[in-house]
């Protein structure tokens, strides 16, 4: 029996792409909220002993969960063989240690939560920074995507003589591999992080990349405060506007255009959340690690 795949709110069209991409049908439910703003799910497909797949891309993850969670225990419910879940971005990766006393470290509760519904998950470079794989906190088979080839590709079509830079030691892990299938150099900058949009960042001695375009590459762009600090900084080096590319887009409230009037030539981020920035596909690459 094929597999089938259902969509949460606002992943229909990656969903439809995967189902067409793999030979899968389709899933039809309805998800709504009731009067009293309580979630309903009914699910319309047959998914008796089939492999279901659920697509919900998990920025903006709190007001998402409880549909996500109720989708995928009625499908259980109904007969279904098991239930991936492709989450393109994955959520609560970055709370990944106790920052400050009175914390928790909620990567692992995210985990745990997620774990306990759905039978393995899909996803793209999720922020495994103190973590070294995935299975240190979730519990279920886990597939990581890096969209490093797709972004290397899209650095070599579209700059000339590019610089890739790192905003923080985080970074240079999807900085590097990019940097090595786009035959450029790259630099790692130091971040410190005072406050949720308080960053500071330093810039080394650019003096001999003056003629090459300044690529900043990031896992995430949320606050954008990260790619404005550096963005100044080069500005203030005299180096040429650089281009700002993010693989997940997740930009809070204004960020977007914080970041585009900071002097950054151009914005571009992967379709793993969507955003009109959006430029890099990244609907082949999860299809087929769905298919494997
Ligand atoms: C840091 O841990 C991440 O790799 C990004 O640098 C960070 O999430 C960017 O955040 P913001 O856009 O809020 O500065």
């Amino acid at each position: 029996m094929k597999p089938i795949v259902f969509a949460l709110s606002g992943n229909e069209a990656l969903a439809k792409n995967i189902a067409k991409a793999i030979n899968a049908d389709l899933g039809k439910v309805v998800i709504r909220n009731f009067p009293d703003g309580e979630t309903y799910v009914r699910v319309l497909s047959e998914v008796r002993k089939r492999k279901t797949i659920i697509v919900c891309t998990l920025a903006y993850p709190d007001e998402k969960l409880l549909p996500l969670y109720f989708l995928s225990k009625t499908l259980k419910s109904l007969g279904a063989d098991c239930t991936c879940l492709i989450a393109p971005y994955l959520a609560y990766m970055r709370q990944d240690k106790v920052f400050n006393q009175g914390e928790g470290v909620t990567s692992e509760y995210f985990a745990s939560l997620i774990s306990g519904f759905a039978d393995s998950l899909i996803t793209i470079d999720p922020h495994l920074h103190r973590r070294n794989s995935m299975s240190d906190i979730y519990s279920i088979p886990c597939t990581v995507i890096h969209a490093s080839e797709l972004i290397s590709k899209w650095i070599k079509e579209n700059v000339i003589l590019p610089l890739l830079i790192g905003p923080d030691s985080e970074s240079e892990q999807w900085v590097s591999e990019v940097a090595k299938n786009a035959g450029a150099p790259f630099i790692v900058l130091e971040k410190i992080r005072h406050g949720d949009k308080d960053v500071e960042v330093s810039v080394p001695n650019v003096e001999k990349y003056k003629e090459h375009t300044p690529v900043l590459v990031d896992d995430i762009i949320s606050t954008a405060r990260t790619m404005i600090e550096t963005v100044q900084h080069l500005k203030g080096a005299g180096m040429k506007p650089p281009v700002c590319i993010g693989v997940h887009g997740v930009f809070s409230d204004g960020a977007f255009v914080d970041l585009k009037n900071s002097g950054a030539s151009r914005v571009v981020t992967c379709n793993t959340v969507l955003h009109e920035s959006n430029g890099i596909d990244i609907d082949t690459i999860l299809s087929n690690a769905i298919s494997k």
